[in-house]
């Protein structure tokens, strides 16, 4: 699969039509809903982009007691979207359940399981913050490699990680575990709020199994030259 994956961090549905009026329909990017625009829009969102042919990332990163991210797993799981995310740091019981309710929903709505991402640390987060605010002692790729066996021994496909960490979580967890990774920037752009980031061609060369894309594309003067911009330099570096 490899996607590039487009972050629809919008504020409503009718910004994220205009944003996508923009693209041809033979770019079929897929498409990432986050809790802005999942909160704004709700499910219908969800409904309108499936019409639209674009596969469906959507990030909740749930963080709760195993039973409500249980609960609420089944009903993403109906949702018919291809990667859910929960934050590994929830711990294994909370991941395993988190598993258990998105298979339940799938089978459910007869539609096929998404694949079940957990969050590292955030890319946002440098290794100082890390041990001061979270009391973590190790250094933040031995974190990293930490969740991700945690997040793999109880059931999720793959983890969210900075494409710095993707060797160290790859020699850990195997080849067929997913790397997908945020905090991507072209050379030139700004970095905002990410700490950890890299670009696309560097994502491909650290062995990234996808890349999402936020302002690097949404806030360019041209989104879709920006798009193919990424789509190339990550075709370039595989
Ligand atoms: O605009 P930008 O490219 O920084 O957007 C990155 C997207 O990836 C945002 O939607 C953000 O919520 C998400 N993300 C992240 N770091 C993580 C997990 C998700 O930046 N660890």
């Amino acid at each position: 699969m490899r996607p590039v994956i487009m972050a629809l961090d919008f504020e409503n549905q009718q910004i994220v039509r205009e944003f996508l009026a923009h693209f041809p329909a033979t770019d079929r990017p897929m498409v990432k809903v986050g809790m802005e625009l999942f909160y704004a829009a709700g499910p219908s969102i969800l409904r309108t982009l499936r019409q639209d042919k674009l596969q469906i990332f959507l990030d909740l990163k749930l963080y709760d007691i195993p039973h409500t991210v249980e609960r609420a797993m089944r009903q993403l799981g109906r949702q018919g979207v291809a990667l859910v995310t929960v934050h590994a740091a929830g711990g294994a019981a909370m991941i395993a359940a988190a598993r258990r309710g998105l298979d339940q929903g799938s089978r459910e709505a007869g539609v096929a399981p998404a694949k079940l991402l957990a969050i590292t640390q955030l890319t946002s987060t440098t290794e100082a913050q890390m041990q001061a605010e979270q009391l973590v002692n190790v250094d933040l790729p031995t974190s990293v490699q930490h969740l991700a066996r945690l997040a793999q021994a109880n059931g999720a496909d793959g983890v969210i990680a900075s494409a710095l960490e993707d060797p160290v979580i790859h020699a850990a967890t195997g080849p067929d575990f997913l790397c997908i990774n945020p905090g991507i920037r072209l050379a030139a752009d700004t970095t905002d709020d990410q700490q950890r980031v890299v670009t696309p061609a560097q994502a491909a060369c650290l062995g990234s199994d996808g890349i999402v894309v936020g302002r690097s594309i949404t806030q360019a003067a041209d989104p879709v030259v920006a798009y193919h911009q990424v789509l190339a330099e990550w075709e370039a570096g595989k």
